[in-house]
Formats: structure tokens, sequence, C-alpha cells
């Protein structure tokens, strides 16, 4: 799909070398904000084999990636995911991002993340998408709220970070439309 500041497509089992080269570009403006990772995790073998296991998860219903592309060029920009993705009485799923630092501050992360909950309220049918980010990722914070998030309360020591437990701001966006 083609919305104009980047083209927007599901992750797929050949993009391994595109997502190694996205997050080894990105190491340090991720790194203050993502667990720590061991050596390997973002080589192309292990991406290769990350991406046949989100195909399984995504033919369960479990979680869907999306790649924001740079147009006219095959490289990837931005990522969101939707995982934890619940049924039931909750209909619910976390929603997970990242922009590259040279695509930062363009709106190229509210485009992407503005058409994956699209997504996971019109064909996923999810209720509520949640998405959590530390008090001072003021960056996160604006994007969830230009998106019309709420912030529903903190949780102490809720994700281990960079190699430390961090607080953390929880918000969701509610699919009104939603019976
Ligand atoms: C958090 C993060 C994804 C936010 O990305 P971002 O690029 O700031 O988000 P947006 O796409 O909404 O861009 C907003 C900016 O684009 C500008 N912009 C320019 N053109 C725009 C357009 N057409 N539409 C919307 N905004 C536009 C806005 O004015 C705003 O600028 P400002 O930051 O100077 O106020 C990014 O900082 C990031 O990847 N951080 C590292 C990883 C991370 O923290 N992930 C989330 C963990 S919870």
């Amino acid at each position: 799909m083609f919305v104009g500041l980047v083209d927007i497509r599901l992750a797929g089992v050949g993009d391994g070398e595109a997502l190694s080269d996205f997050y080894l570009r990105n190491t340090d403006h991720l790194r203050r904000w993502e667990p720590t990772r061991s050596g390997a995790y973002h080589t192309i073998p292990v991406w290769e084999r990350r991406l046949q296991a989100w195909q399984s998860e995504f033919l369960q219903g479990r979680s869907i990636h999306f790649l924001g592309i740079l147009p006219g060029a095959s490289r990837v920009i931005a990522v969101c995911s939707l995982t934890n993705i619940i049924r039931g009485p909750f209909q619910a799923c976390n929603m997970g991002y990242g922009v590259d630092q040279h695509y930062e501050g363009r709106g190229v992360m509210k485009t992407l993340c503005g058409h994956v909950v699209a997504y996971a309220f019109d064909v996923l049918k999810l209720n509520r998408v949640m998405a959590n980010y530390m008090p001072d990722n003021h960056r996160s914070a604006a994007l969830l709220r230009n998106l019309d998030f709420t912030i529903e309360g903190t949780a102490k020591r809720y994700l281990l970070i960079n190699g430390c437990w961090e607080d953390h701001v929880l918000s969701a966006r509610i699919n009104i439309k939603k019976d």
C-alpha cells in the first residue's frame, strides 16, 4: 500500500536481510528503549528464523507485523507490530513500533501506526490496542497522543529495557465503532 510518506506492507519470510539491516543501522538509536539483544539477535539467519515464527503466529491470528518502506526503494524505514492478540471477551493486542533515526520527526511513524490501528479495528475487529512507553520517551508519548491513545495509568518495573526494569505509562485506544 502506498500512502505518500511511506509504503506499507506486511513483513514476509523474505525480509530477513532488510530487517537485519534496519536494526543494525539503528542499534544506537533504539538501544535506550529496547530490551538488551544478544550479539546474534539481528543477524540475517536469526531474522530469517524469526520471520518463519512470525508467519506461524500470523496464521494462528496471534500477531501481525507491518513494515514501512522508503517509497521507490526496498529499504525498511519503520516497523509496527500488533502482538499478544487475544480474542474471547478481551479482543485486544499490544502495539510496538520504531522508526529509522534518519526518518524520525517526519510523520512516517504516525502514518504507519495510524494504518496499523485502523487495520486492528477495521480488519481484525479488535476492541482495544494497547501501547506502553517509558515516562521519558517523549516522542513515543507525543506519537500516541497524536493517534488518540488515552493514558490509563502507570506500571512499576514493567519491562526489562536496556538491562533495567523500567516503569511504563500504559495507554490504549478503544474501537468506538465496535458493538
Ligand atoms: C517513538 C518514535 C517511534 C516516534 O517517532 P516520530 O518520528 O517522532 O513520530 P511521528 O511520525 O509522529 O513524527 C512526528 C513529527 O513529525 C512531524 N511531521 C512532519 N510531517 C508530518 C506529517 N505529514 N504528518 C505528521 N507529522 C509530521 C511532526 O510535526 C512531528 O515533529 P516534531 O517531533 O518536531 O514535533 C521514534 O522516536 C523512535 O523510533 N524512537 C526509538 C524507538 C522507540 O522509542 N519506540 C517506542 C518504544 S515505546
